[in-house]
């Protein structure tokens, strides 16, 4: 394994410096010449669903992508006829995006599902994601474009699209999230003026904590500090579909871990989804994140915090004012934000000690699903997530707040 990762690191580098190595960024105005295909282009509406939209600007100058979902036939079930039903926000794992709500049938698919429910549909796609237009003044060359965490995901994106949903519908918002998407939603939800706009929530493979997480390639990384020395090698973006992230994924893979269980040993076993749609998924996905990011993440899982950035104590004292990064404090979510959440016996990321620790953390009791074989991407994409998931996470959402009479 260790001599397989540092041929890995050296084809890495000799990738960095051949792509790095001459090229000359002259234009960094961010912007685009071509316009970039879009979510709803490629996958939503020829599904045959209505489809718009958005780019919104963050306060640190990312212009993210947001569409709006809704269903031809479903304008009657929240019982005012031609209104749209209440906002939702979908949020989206690492590595995902938007599309991660609509790789399976629309009869399975959540992000079709809801909208077939009735729910007024917003999609989520982070910075840096294919489905994201980029940053006002950094080209993704720029290693500025990548100097980021989920930290801003949390209050930057997801603070973003909250006021602007809020602020479109005149509504507070529902928001589901899976695995970085409930990281997010929870340190947004310590965040009086984000939490005050949200309805409930409905989180699948919630982490704040990650340390108890078993899967077994991530602890390899981790250990080995793979973040640190991607860092240090001056490699800001991680996108697994450029040639080095596919050198990297092949190295990593040995005897005793074949490339056919590489999704096992990151995810955990997934019971429920369609081997013979691992070719489709892979047309969106991964997506690229930031090194630092994925820094953020390893920092979680070594030293069982859930915090701001550590940026070692003598930066953390510039930047924070003490040596330590402030924690985002479970406590401070309201008790009366209506949480549901769904974790898995199998989940190698979500484990089910992180999930008590998070539960007992919380000062709210949120509702609760089980399900002891399914694996992290089992929540997004098993073939059986309607009948064991979506059915009671649609009810709970129904059951809160203003809905709950209609
Ligand atoms: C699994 O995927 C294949 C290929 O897309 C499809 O033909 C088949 O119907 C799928 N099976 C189920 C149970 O959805």
């Amino acid at each position: 394994m260790a001599r397989r990762l540092l041929a890995a690191l050296a084809a890495i580098s000799i990738t960095v410096s051949a792509l790095f190595g001459d090229s000359v960024d002259c234009f960094d105005g961010g912007g685009k010449s071509q316009p970039d295909p879009t979510l709803c282009d490629v996958l939503i509406l020829p599904a045959g669903y209505p489809c718009s939209e958005y780019t919104i600007q963050t306060k640190d100058g990312f212009l993210l992508g947001l569409q709006r979902v809704s269903s031809s036939s479903s304008s009657l079930r929240f019982g005012y006829a031609g209104e749209r039903g209440p906002p939702v926000l979908l949020l989206h794992g690492l590595f995902m995006a938007g599309d991660a709500w609509f790789l399976n049938t629309p009869e399975q698919s959540l992000g079709y599902i809801l909208a077939d429910q009735g729910f007024d549909v917003w999609v989520g796609n982070a910075r840096g994601t294919r489905w994201s237009h980029g940053h006002t003044s950094y080209s993704e060359k720029n290693k500025k474009f990548w100097d980021w965490s989920w930290q801003e995901l949390a209050l930057y994106d997801v603070a973003e699209m909250v006021n602007y949903i809020y602020s479109v519908t005149n509504s507070k918002l529902f928001i589901v999230g899976h695995s970085q998407g409930t990281i997010i939603s929870f340190a947004a939800f310590t965040q009086p003026d984000i939490v005050e706009k949200v309805e409930a929530a409905a989180l699948l493979s919630p982490i704040s904590y990650l340390d108890h997480a078993t899967a077994t390639l991530v602890l390899k990384m981790v250990n080995m500090h793979i973040d640190q020395m991607i860092l240090t090698m001056g490699i800001h973006q991680l996108n697994f579909k450029s040639e080095w992230g596919k050198n990297l994924l092949v190295s990593l893979c040995d005897t005793r871990l074949s490339c056919g269980d590489m999704l096992s040993s990151i995810t955990g076993k997934n019971c429920c989804f369609n081997d013979s749609r691992v070719a489709d998924y892979l047309e969106q996905e991964p997506h690229p994140s930031s090194t630092k990011n994925l820094n953020h993440l390893f920092q979680m899982i070594r030293d069982g915090t859930f915090s701001q950035y550590d940026y070692g104590k003598l930066k953390n004292v510039k930047v924070y004012g003490k040596f330590k990064p402030p924690k985002f404090d479970l406590s401070r979510i309201p008790k009366s934000l209506p949480l549901w959440m769904a974790y898995g016996g199998n989940d190698a990321l979500a484990d089910v000690t992180d999930v008590k620790h998070t539960l007992r953390e919380l000062p709210s009791t949120p509702e609760l699903v089980y399900l002891e074989n399914y694996g992290h991407v089992d929540f997004i994409l098993s073939l059986q997530a309607k009948q064991d998931l979506y059915d009671s996470l649609i009810s709970f959402l129904k059951s809160s707040g203003k809905y709950s009479s209609i």
